[in-house]
């Protein structure tokens, strides 16, 4: 395997470049631990490029993503471009694009509970203990993808899953068990909605391909209400497009902050995207005090992935965990007793335990 990479970065809007900022200086100090050549492409993608080009995703970002090996996004959107009139560009139609136009139908959420940080989730240390759980959404379909439209005065949007859809989403999510601890929920609304019926249908007949993996079919709803009262029972959580956006949120808050968690955004064709769950949070942008945990992780994340290079990426996990549990704290995840430091001197505490 060549040692030489190329990633596209997005640094997008709000405290996106402010964390991806951190992101590179952890990446290039692994990178030159580990020996490996990262060639850089930015692009601009999401508010900055409806600014620039009046086009939330324009031709030549997404050409510089397709070209490159991984990509490592920011976070997008904010107040300024906020409108209810379906003519204006919005930026998130950029990530939609993103996510369509790279064909990236498997989004990771890992949710795991940082040990340091059990006193900051708003849930009793007993219940979060030790949770351990990865959310499998689709990315590509559902109601995001259907067709929507405004007639007068009705709005009306359309949820619709081809089979291929739901088999190749559930085919990830039974891999990856395989990986852990052989578990899967499927999750869905099979009692009212015939899309959930098929998903269903389809999660049974390939349970029986996958005999080693126990397979638990839950409502969203109950799943919702699981997740809250007893997390440790889910390992892989596999879902549609909606119910995967809602519930993964959710379970971001048994770690405490959306702050520290990573996703991976995968597919068959083009290269993979890594991401912080979080938003762009424009309210905090520029006054180094964003928590650049999420995207750093993001970049493990990316190691493990698309390069299939472990030890860098348990280089970069080890190093938050050293640092968080020296008692390092950014505002969100600050609590009494620990150190507070900004975005910037977060980054140089993990480089600096990635060196040693
Ligand atoms: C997410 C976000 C996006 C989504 C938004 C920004 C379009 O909430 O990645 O979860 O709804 O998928
Ligand atoms: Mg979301």
């Amino acid at each position: 395997m060549t040692n030489k990479f190329n990633l596209t970065v997005l640094p997008g809007d709000g405290i996106g470049p402010e964390v991806i900022r951190e992101a590179i200086k952890a990446l290039k100090v692994v990178a030159s631990n580990f020996d490996l050549d990262f060639e850089i492409e930015e692009a601009m993608m999401g508010g900055c490029a409806i600014d620039a080009f009046g086009n939330p995703l324009p031709d030549e970002a997404l050409a510089k993503c397709r070209a490159g090996d991984a990509i490592l996004l920011g976070a997008i959107g904010g107040p300024k471009w906020d409108t209810t009139d379906p003519n204006k560009p919005r930026p998130e139609q950029g990530l939609l694009g993103l996510r369509k136009g790279l064909e990236l139908f498997a989004n990771l959420r890992p949710v795991k509970v940082f040990k340091s940080l059990i006193a900051s989730s708003t849930l009793k240390p007993e219940v979060i203990e030790g949770v351990d759980l990865l959310v499998v959404r689709e990315l590509t379909g559902g109601l995001y993808f259907g067709a929507s439209a405004r007639e007068g005065t009705k709005a009306f949007d359309t949820l619709e899953y081809h089979d291929f859809e739901i088999k190749r989403l559930l085919a990830v999510a039974f891999d990856l068990a395989r990986k852990r601890r052989r578990r899967v929920h499927s999750i869905d609304k099979a009692n009212v909605l015939e899309s959930s019926r098929l998903w269903r249908e389809i999660a049974i007949e390939m349970g029986g391909d996958f005999q080693d993996i126990e397979l638990i079919h839950q409502l969203v709803d109950n799943c919702a209400m699981q997740l809250i009262r007893n997390p440790k029972q889910f390992d892989v959580v596999a879902t549609s497009n909606m119910f995967g956006d809602i519930l993964s949120d959710e379970a971001s808050m048994l770690t405490g902050s959306l702050g520290m968690l990573s996703s991976a955004s995968m597919g068959d064709t083009y290269p993979a995207l890594y991401e912080p769950i979080h938003g762009s949070a424009p309210d905090i942008a520029n006054r180094d005090i964003a928590n650049p945990i999420a995207t750093i992780l993001s970049v493990a994340l990316m190691f493990r992935y698309s390069f299939n290079l472990d030890a860098p990426a348990q280089a970069i996990e080890g190093a938050v965990d050293a640092v968080l549990e020296a008692g390092w704290r950014t505002a969100d995840i600050m609590s009494e007793g620990k150190k507070q430091v900004g975005t910037t001197q977060m980054g140089d505490l993990i480089c600096s335990e990635v060196e040693v």
